[in-house]
Parts: structure tokens; C-alpha cells; sequence
């Protein structure tokens, strides 16, 4: 059956969403049709990147909900967490040990489809794209299979959304991408939700040091809440950052991390980590079509770069077993959460985040 619900519908970029009626088809096979309770606003830069023409359902990479109607593993009533990055299982990329970029995932040239290349959602006569294989700003959503995670069925939704994307992606950066080490100095440029999540993640391997730095000092009583031990604004220096944190960690930080998504910060970030063995990592997403470039004696001194999506995390796998650590108590997401706000005013929502005032938003449904 076609269900008729709500969603916020971004008709053009740099534009509100505006609520609308829209028509769910029911899901084909290998796909599940979910009914959302509860959804986490992600970066908007992301909405407009991965936006394939003129419509895009609303939808962004982390809710909770529940499966409403599903043709395979799954069934009626189980809580889920749909994936923005699948886990198809079959590819060389899911098969690897170590990697999670699934080659099904639509990163590079999304299409704005399900994996069957069709939509699910029409509003208005039109045709709806679908948003990193999740849409999840719809009071009623379809996803792949491989694009979703059946999770504890006592799980708090308003609070194990955030796994779906920002919490995992910055923990993740920190002890599976980083491998930060018990004792080691870090650095974190840009205390967001993902750059909190970082230090966390710092936190939990046993770093000594976590040196946050922000042009936002009001970021800094959280960063402090999470785990760091010192903050640092570039702006009151008028030396480069990197110099000012290669004197305070005394040559340079074991561990650094870019995650605000700028090409001089990413540098700043390389050049921050010691020369001989620091990492860096880059979690920030850069502008479109943007290139640094970099001398390579940089690297060839020992330093590594490297980067990830979803903090290294097989998705499909990982979300369960990260959804039953937050219920051990392993880590708390209470202070990644400011605000909770209906569907309805999605537009206040992304405003707040956007003007630095929120960490998350949780939409309700
Ligand atoms: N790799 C992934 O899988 C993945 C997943 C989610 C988000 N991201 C990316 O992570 C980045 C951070 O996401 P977020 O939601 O935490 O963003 P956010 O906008 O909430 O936080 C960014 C922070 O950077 C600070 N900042 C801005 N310019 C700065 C500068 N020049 N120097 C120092 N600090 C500066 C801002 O004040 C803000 O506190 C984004 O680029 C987002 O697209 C990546
Ligand atoms: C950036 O690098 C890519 C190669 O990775 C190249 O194709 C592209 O033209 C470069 N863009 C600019 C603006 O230099």
C-alpha cells in the first residue's frame, strides 16, 4: 500500500524545507519501509553536496524508527537505525577486514536513489530523491536492506539516533582511525557534535592531553564536560595554531583531528602532529571540488594523514554493538543533545546549528 504522510521537502538548495504531503511506496525487494520516531539534523553542507537535481526528500543520515513493513531480516516492530554508509556484505570493500566504505555506497556520484536506482517518494505529482540512501526527514521512509541496523528493542530512540552518524563517526575517528594510544596528546580542531564525539573517543583510549581548539569559545565548557583538558581560539594568537600547539605539546601532538571540514585547518592539523610519528586525521568534509597542496617532505619525515567516513565503522555490524555499549553505559550521548523540536520546524533546527547555538536537534515525529 502507498502510505500519505509528512516530510520536509527541500525543493531547491540554500532554500527552507518546506512540510509537505508525500506518497511512500511500498518497498521492493530487499528494501524496508520504516516508520520514523525520532531523527538527528546532520551538517547542511552535506544536504547540499549529496542533493541530485532539483528535489530531495529531507533526509539525513542518522534517525531511529521503526520497521513498518519489511521483506527480509527484519520484521514489523523491530526499532532500526537506518545507515548512510550500507554494508552490502559482498564486496571486496565488506569483505576487507578493516575497511567500511561499501562499494554501494552512492558517495562520489549519488544518484539520489535506492540501490535499484528509483525512488520511493512523490509529492506533488513530482518524483522525490531520496538523501544518502536513508530520507529520514518523512514521517514514513524506504531504505535497502543493507542500509539498516536492527538494534536492541529497549533502546532509547531519542537518544541512539545520534549513533547513526555524528557520535560514531568522531569516537570512531579517535580509537579505530587514530588508534589514539594510552598517554598520548591530542589535538581537536572544531568541537561540533562530531569534534565533542572525537573527544570522547580520545577520552576513552586513555589520552593524557585533549587539546581543544575553536574560533567559538563558547564551545569550550562543553569540550571540557566531554573530556578535554585544555581549550585553545586560534584567534587569540597571532602566530599560526600549528606553531602555538607545536610549543604547548612540546614538537608536536601525537594524535591530531580536522572536524570542521576546511582545507586550512586540515593543514594546520598535519602540520600540528609531530613530525616523525604523529597522525592525523581528517573526519571534517571539504568544500566540492577543492585540492590542497602539500609539500611531501611533510610525510616523508613519518607523519601519517589519513581520513574516514562513519569513523572506520562496517555499519550494518557496528551500529548494534555501539547501540548496546551506550545501553552498558560505555559512553553518554546527553551532552551531544541541546534541543528537541517537531518535524515541523525543521528550518529552526538547521537555523541553530547553523549560528553555533546547538549541538544536535533531535526532530520528533
Ligand atoms: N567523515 C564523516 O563521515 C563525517 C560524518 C559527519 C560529519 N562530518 C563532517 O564533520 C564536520 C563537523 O561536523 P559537526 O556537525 O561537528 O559541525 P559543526 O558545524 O557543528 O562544528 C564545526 C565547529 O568548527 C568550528 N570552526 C569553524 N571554523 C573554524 C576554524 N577556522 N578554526 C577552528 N574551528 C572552527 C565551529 O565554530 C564549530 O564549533 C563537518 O565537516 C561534517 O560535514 C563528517
Ligand atoms: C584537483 O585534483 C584532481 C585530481 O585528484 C584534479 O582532477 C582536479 O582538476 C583538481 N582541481 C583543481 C581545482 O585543481
Amino acid at each position: 500500500q502507498v502510505i500519505k504522510c509528512k516530510a520536509a521537502v527541500l525543493w531547491e538548495l540554500n532554500k527552507p524545507f518546506s512540510i509537505e504531503e508525500v506518497e511512500v511506496a511500498p518497498p521492493k525487494a530487499h528494501e524496508v519501509r520504516i516508520k520514523t520516531k525520532e531523527y538527528v539534523q546532520y551538517n547542511p553542507s552535506e544536504t547540499k553536496k549529496n542533493l541530485c537535481g532539483g528535489s530531495a526528500v529531507k533526509n539525513l543520515p542518522a534517525n531511529t524508527g521503526n520497521v513498518e513493513e519489511s521483506v527480509l531480516s527484519s520484521s514489523p516492530g523491530d526499532k532500526v537505525i537506518p545507515l548512510f554508509i550500507p554494508q552490502c556484505g559482498k564486496c571486496n570493500v565488506c569483505k576487507h577486514p578493516e575497511a567500511n566504505l561499501c562499494l554501494k555506497f552512492q558517495l562520489k556520484e549519488p544518484r539520489g536513489t535506492l540501490n535499484d536506482g528509483t525512488c520511493r517518494f512523490t509529492c506533488r505529482g513530482k518524483p522525490i530523491h531520496h538523501f544518502l540512501g536513508t530520507s529520514t526527514f518523512t514521517q514514513y521512509t524506504v531504505v535497502d536492506e543493507m542500509s539498516v541496523a536492527k538494534i536492541h528493542a529497549d533502546s532509547p530512540l531519542e537518544k541512539v539516533c545520534l549513533i547513526g552518524c555524528g557520535f560514531s563517526t568522531g569516537y570512531g575517528s579517535a580509537v579505530k582511525i587514530a588508534k589514539v594510544t594510552q598517554g598520548s596528546t591530542c589535538a581537536v580542531f572544531g568541537l561540533g557534535g562530531v569534534g565533542l564525539s572525537v573527544i570522547m573517543g580520545c577520552k576513552a583510549a586513555g589520552a593524557a592531553r585533549i587539546i581543544a581548539v575553536d574560533i567559538n569559545k563558547d564551545k569550550f565548557a562543553r569540550a571540557k564536560q566531554v573530556g578535554a583538558t585544555e581549550c585553545i581560539n586560534p584567534q587569540d594568537y597571532e602566530k599560526p595554531i600549528e606553531e602555538v600547539l607545536k610549543e604547548v605539546s612540546g614538537g608536536g601532538v601525537d594524535f591530531s583531528f580536522e572536524v570542521i571540514g576546511r582545507l586550512d585547518t586540515m593543514m594546520s592539523a598535519l602540520l600540528c602532529c609531530q613530525e616523525a610519528y604523529g597522525v592525523s586525521v581528517i573526519v571534517g568534509v571539504p568544500p566540492h571540488a577543492q585540492n590542497i597542496s602539500m609539500n611531501p617532505m611533510l610525510l616523508l619525515t613519518g607523519r601519517t594523514w589519513k581520513g574516514a567516513i562513519f569513523g572506520g565503522f562496517k555499519s550494518k555490524e557496528s551500529v548494534p554493538k555501539l547501540v548496546t555499549d551506550f545501553m552498558a553505559k560505555k559512553f553518554s550521548l546527553d551532552q551531544l543533545i541541546t534541543h528537541v523540536l517537531p518535524l515541523e520546524k525543521i528550518n529552526e533546527g538547521f537555523d541553530l546549528l547553523r549560528s553555533g547555538m546547538s549541538v544536535r536537534t533531535i526532530l520528533t515525529f
